[in-house]
């Protein structure tokens, strides 16, 4: 049995008659830019998230970045995150202006080590960006501490995280603001690029609003220089749908993931990921740790079992950020995780028998010491 690293067509096909009944809508009015459906699902979610404000952007790179010029972010400041997540992440920092700080991950988990970021922190360091990688809560009330400490912005990337819980709140709605990529493989995510920001800094929003549409409030009015980065109407419908059935999807990459955590709970080679304590994780990757990492891989692969590496380069080490001059060992659990990760197969309406599937080839993988080690 073949078992692909994700399913997009089982997740999106029983939906798609009222999803085209959405889209031939806004066709049939040429409402493609700010159509009603954009505030109807900024307003959508907002409520599903409890925060006062959602804008929609065309992608999570640039609700990073409008979010980092909308705090007045820029050349000369400095802005932390790790160098183990989506070079998106990173990448937006540079597009502000503003310097890229590496701190490393903490002991245990695949998150943004606070200690190591306090470390990190300079005169010139205006925010931080805490990165839920994998789904998987960062240790926010750690960072809203340094926030207060150092008066710093604190972002949080939620590009892989759509509906995870820190301690009751959902991820997105704990620092200055939350940014979100609806890439479509993404929990929530759409049939192109689209991304937003979610904050509770009504003002904060409406320059995120005003830079994402050209620095306009009305149509001839261009208060300030901005850019276009407008979620189009046709994927903010798609969007508003598919957010009625993102807690059942989530729902259901939880119990995926309890069965591999079960599943694979015997077999010491594999390290499970871990979540903080009284937080609610939603999957987006389930990323395990193997030191024969690209034994097993090629190994999973040729018995049809479909994984990837997220992510295989720590973003030190990529050629884009060699100005940094950053060598090997500069951030030494990163770099380590980043030799033994292996995310497996997860998508909602990933099977019992395909999860079962992936465990027992691991099994015959481990088994086969002679032939493996
Ligand atoms: C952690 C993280 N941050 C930011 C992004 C950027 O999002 P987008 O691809 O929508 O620009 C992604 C998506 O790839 C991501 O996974």
């Amino acid at each position: 049995m073949n078992v692909p690293f994700v399913d997009l067509n089982r997740q999106f096909q029983p939906l798609m008659p009222v999803i085209q009944a959405a889209m031939t809508s806004i066709i049939e009015r040429c409402a493609f830019i700010n159509g009603p459906e954009v505030k109807e699902f900024e307003e959508h979610m907002a409520r599903w998230m409890d925060i006062p404000g959602v804008c929609g952007v065309s992608n999570g790179t640039h609700a990073i970045y409008l979010t980092l010029k909308a705090l007045g972010i820029g050349e000369g400041d400095e802005v932390i995150t790790v160098p183990n997540t989506a070079f998106p992440t990173a990448e937006a920092i540079n597009l502000s202006g503003a310097d890229v700080v590496f701190a490393d991950i903490a002991p245990g988990s695949y998150n943004l080590d606070p200690d190591a970021v306090e470390r990190a922190i300079t005169s010139k360091t205006k925010a931080v960006i805490a990165v839920h990688l994998y789904g998987i809560p960062a240790d926010m009330d750690a960072f809203m501490n340094l926030a207060k400490r150092y008066k710093l912005f604190i972002l949080e990337d939620v590009a892989q995280a759509q509906g995870a819980r820190y301690k009751g709140k959902r991820a997105g709605t704990i620092g200055t603001a939350g940014c979100f990529s609806f890439f479509p493989s993404k929990n929530l995510g759409t049939f192109g690029d689209g991304g937003a920001v979610a904050s509770g800094d009504a003002e904060l929003l409406k320059k995120v609003r005003m830079l994402a549409n050209h620095g306009r409030i009305e149509k001839y009015d261009h208060l300030i220089l901005g850019t276009n980065s407008r979620l189009d109407t046709i994927k903010a419908a798609q969007l508003s749908i598919c957010l009625d059935h993102l807690d059942e999807w989530n729902q259901s990459r939880r119990k995926i993931a309890a069965l591999y955590d079960e599943l694979l709970e015997h077999y010491e080679e594999i390290i499970r990921p871990g979540v903080l304590e009284n937080c609610e994780a939603v999957w987006h990757l389930y990323v395990i740790r193997c030191r024969k990492r690209d034994k097993l891989m090629k190994f999973l692969n040729s018995r049809g079992v479909k994984t990837g590496l997220h992510y295989p380069v720590p973003l030190h080490r990529q050629p884009a950020y060699e100005y940094l001059k950053m060598g090997e060992g500069s951030f030494p659990r990163a770099e380590e995780a980043c030799r033994e990760i292996l995310s497996l197969p997860m998508f909602p309406m990933m099977t019992e028998k395909e999860v079962e599937t992936v465990v027992k080839a691991i099994a015959q993988f481990l088994e086969s010491k002679n032939e493996n080690s």
